[in-house]
């Protein structure tokens, strides 16, 4: 099934999009006709995963422009659906810039779609090159073709290391509190026939003190200046974990998730979520009721303890302004 696709029959462009909030159970299709369906579908998670983001943005400017409304506005509201990703914002800009100038608005969605799949396959071959032999990765989130608008960012490495035959084992942390491991990797994990193992994510300490863990592999929503990685919050912790162990700590992101307009990590807006997604499970109370909460859905890992980050460019280690400047210029 694919995560989402472009429909134009005689009755009206759509968005279709893979309802990931019902993964693994059901496998539903979400047809948004219009603006306000594409951020609701953002706001909720239905898609989500940084490239994918820029992916569904653009398209929903395209959208904008098929029904002729205010695409400008239909951009700022598109782009404002979530803070972190700044492939949002991204590919909302980018659509609408193209359609100020006379260009075709879902031409150049489809040239974004094209660009991350080709980001992807790029990144994987530059990624397999740091999975060792027999590798027993962990990895956090979900970073997958539900995420990135191809194989994958940081499970299109693992993918590739799998297909390679050097992976010997994907531990998937299921990533608190919206289960994006357990819901989302575990599934692509399964269907790949990857040999994976689900935890807790308090249970990732005790596996590299066992000596479990040869490498930590995965994503990006911004990388500022600096070399500061914003990914889901759980992130900074296992960079801590993996220093600890002498483990390295690999991010794999495309350069369309870089910002150097965020000097450091402090500049990149952190998302703060709805009590209720810590609070409740499946609807039911997990927490007395009223109970203070914090949800940030996204932490930020400082470059000096990212051993390298894998762009479709290559490879950038060590981690820092200088190397993430080298980039430079040639940013979309
Ligand atoms: O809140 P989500 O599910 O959109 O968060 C996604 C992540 O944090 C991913 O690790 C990141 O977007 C990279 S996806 C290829």
């Amino acid at each position: 099934m694919d995560v989402l696709r472009w429909i134009d029959p005689p009755d009206g462009p759509a968005l279709l999009l893979l309802d990931q909030t019902r993964l693994p159970g059901e496998e539903t299709v979400l047809v948004c006709r219009d603006v306000p369906a594409i951020v609701a579908a953002i706001k909720d998670l239905a898609v989500r995963g940084a490239p994918l983001l820029g992916i569904a943005a653009g398209y929903g400017v395209a959208l904008a422009a098929a029904l002729g409304e205010d695409v400008a506005a239909a951009a700022r509201t598109l782009a404002g659906a979530r803070p972190t990703a700044v492939n949002l914002a991204r590919g909302a800009e980018r659509v609408l810039r193209a359609h100020e100038e006379g260009r075709s608005a879902l031409s150049e969605a489809h040239a974004i779609a094209a660009e991350e799949a080709e980001a992807s396959a790029r990144m994987a071959t530059h990624g397999l090159e740091l999975v060792p032999d027999g590798g027993r990765v962990l990895t956090h989130c979900n970073t997958g073709a539900l995420a990135a608008g191809g194989d994958g960012t940081a499970l299109g490495v693992v993918l590739a290391a799998h297909r390679a035959g050097r992976l010997k084992m994907l531990w998937v942390d299921e990533t608190r509190p919206l289960l994006q491991g357990a819901r989302l990797t575990a599934y692509e994990a399964a269907r790949h026939g990857m040999p994976h193992t689900l935890l807790p994510d308090g249970a990732a300490a005790s596996l590299f003190a066992a000596g479990e863990v040869d490498l930590v592999v995965l994503g990006a929503d911004r990388i500022a200046r600096d070399g500061s990685v914003a990914n889901k919050v759980g992130t900074y912790s296992l960079a801590v974990l993996a220093r600890h162990h002498g483990v390295p700590f690999v991010v794999v992101a495309p350069t369309s998730t870089v910002d150097l307009t965020a000097r450091t990590g402090a500049d990149i807006p952190i998302e703060l979520r709805d009590p209720g997604e810590v609070t409740t499970i499946a609807g039911q109370p997990t927490a007395p009721l009223g109970s203070p909460v914090y949800n940030p859905a996204f932490d930020v890992t400082p470059g000096e303890l990212v051993t390298a980050i894998v762009t479709e460019r290559g490879v950038i280690s060590p981690v820092n302004e200088g190397t993430l400047a080298a980039l430079g210029d040639r940013l979309r």
